[in-house]
């Protein structure tokens, strides 16, 4: 099979999208939107992978990093002059090449298979993508002569009104023999008035030289489309948005409302896993299986296990075992791990910490630097004090132990298995285990008799 070589053209300016982010660094579905075109080139097996980038594109290198080789396109003189760009990389090292637009996240890797299927069975000089649409969307249109084969590629300034009513259009994806393409493209002439040198113009050049242009069409409009401002930018987003909603509810995840359910592209659920409505799933997060999750929710980088209870939360880089509940309004910060069945109920703030299995802290209670054992009880409102204004200190809490509504634990500091600390306690030194503790600041008063603990 010959080799395949791919050319991302990424060097526009981007200028309508009104940003200081570079256009194909804004995020679709959670992915930065040229990674959605890396991933296009890298499903096909495609090396090199080539994206042309305009000068000064550091935080698109930043971004893409060794997933791709870079050409750099000083100046912005059309397609075609991108391309050419590409040539130094691509040639010789592939028979075939691929041309993508950094711009075009919602092109499915299936389609760009088809055409590299058909470019391979027939071989011709381009095979290129085009889709059939009423709205023209500013795209060239399709010429093909009396026998149905593609004759050229008009631009829509450039076209009679005859040819402004066809509605084959060029999606600017195109597969050429390598061999023919650099040959020939350093060829194209400069278009008047802009003097940018048009990659379309290859198709004529082709039918020219007497060697033949294959076009794929598709009939679906979304997957062809463009992004050039954040009109477009929000379309791409819900033709994703939906792709992926879609993709789990058929693998088994049940989505109440999927038009308000915003799930990224990285993210893997279980199977009968349910998610509410207003939901927002980021980044590198896994749920589990059988969990509920929503409404209101917003989870990013963290992995919440089996039959977890996430209600009207947010959970960021943070670990649930199964069975664990949070919410409502909780809120597990980065490292936090509550371990299986553990129970934390409105307001709470975990950060930092762990909290083994079996514990449960009902209500309005922050926990920050600490361990906490089994089966413990924090009671309404409790605190670690974890900063004393320059460090933060930790707290060590015992299996077992009971910790009192409203009483402040002052780090460092260390409560021992199965000790009690009263209502409203500043705890300021260790408590050892087994042992009652009250007051302002706590004192230790008594040890707990097996009689007292029963
Ligand atoms: C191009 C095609 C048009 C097609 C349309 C589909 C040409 C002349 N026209 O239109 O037939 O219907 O795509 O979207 O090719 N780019 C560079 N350097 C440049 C110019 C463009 O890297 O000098 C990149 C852009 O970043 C973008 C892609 O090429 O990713 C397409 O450029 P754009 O200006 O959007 O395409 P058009 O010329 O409008
Ligand atoms: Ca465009």
């Amino acid at each position: 099979m010959n080799k395949l070589g791919v050319a991302i053209l990424a060097a526009g300016q981007g200028t309508r999208m009104h940003s200081d982010l570079n256009k194909v660094l804004h995020p679709v579905c959670g992915q930065p939107m040229v990674l959605w075109s890396i991933a296009q080139a890298e499903a096909l097996g495609a090396d090199p992978i080539v994206l042309v980038v305009g000068n000064g594109a550091d935080a698109v290198r930043g971004a893409v990093g060794a997933r791709a080789q870079y050409a750099v396109q000083a100046a912005r003189l059309g397609t075609g002059h991108a391309l050419l760009q590409a040539r130094d990389l691509l040639r010789s090292r592939a028979e075939a090449v691929l041309v993508l637009y950094g711009d075009m996240p919602t092109l499915r890797p299936e389609t760009v298979a088809r055409l590299l299927a058909l470019h391979r069975e027939q071989g011709p000089a381009i095979t290129m993508l085009t889709v059939r649409s009423r709205d023209s969307m500013g795209f060239g249109r399709v010429l093909r002569d009396a026998q149905g084969r593609v004759e050229a590629i008009v631009e829509e300034e450039a076209a009679t009104p005859e040819i402004l009513a066809l509605t084959e259009l060029n999606c600017g994806v195109y597969c050429f023999d390598g061999e023919w393409l650099w040959e020939r493209l350093p060829l194209v002439a400069p278009t008047p008035p802009k003097n940018e040198y048009y990659l379309t113009d290859m198709a004529a050049l082709a039918i020219g030289d007497g060697l033949a242009v294959e076009a794929l069409c598709i009939e679906d409009a979304d997957e062809a489309l463009g992004i050039n401002t954040r009109v477009q930018l929000a379309q791409a987003e819900a033709v994703l948005r939906r792709r992926i909603n879609e993709q789990l509810m058929l693998a088994g995840v049940t989505l109440l409302d999927p038009a308000a359910t915003y799930i990224d592209a990285t993210v893997r659920i279980g199977r009968d896993t349910v998610i509410y409505p207003n939901t927002i799933l980021q980044g590198e997060t896994e749920i589990g299986q059988g969990a509920a999750i929503g409404p209101n929710t917003i989870i990013r980088d963290s992995r919440i296990g089996d039959r977890c209870r996430v209600l009207a939360s947010v959970v960021e880089e943070a670990i649930m075992e199964e069975r664990a509940e949070i919410g409502p309004y909780g809120h597990l910060r980065p490292k936090a791990h509550l371990g299986a069945g553990v129970h934390m109920g409105n307001f709470g703030e975990v950060k930092d910490a762990y909290l083994a299995p079996g514990t449960k802290m009902g209500h309005f209670s922050y926990i920050g630097n600490a361990r906490v054992g089994e089966d413990v009880n924090i009671g309404a409102g409790a605190i670690t004090c974890n900063y004393d204004g320059r460090n933060k200190h930790t707290t060590v809490i015992g299996p077992g132990a009971f910790i009192g509504s409203g009483s402040m634990l002052v780090a460092p500091v260390t409560i021992g298995a199965g000790a009690k600390i009263g209502a409203g306690a500043v705890v300021t030194h260790d408590v050892p285990e087994d042992t009652v503790a009250y007051g302002v600041p706590a004192r230790p008063k008594k040890k707990i008799e097996d009689d007292d603990a029963a």
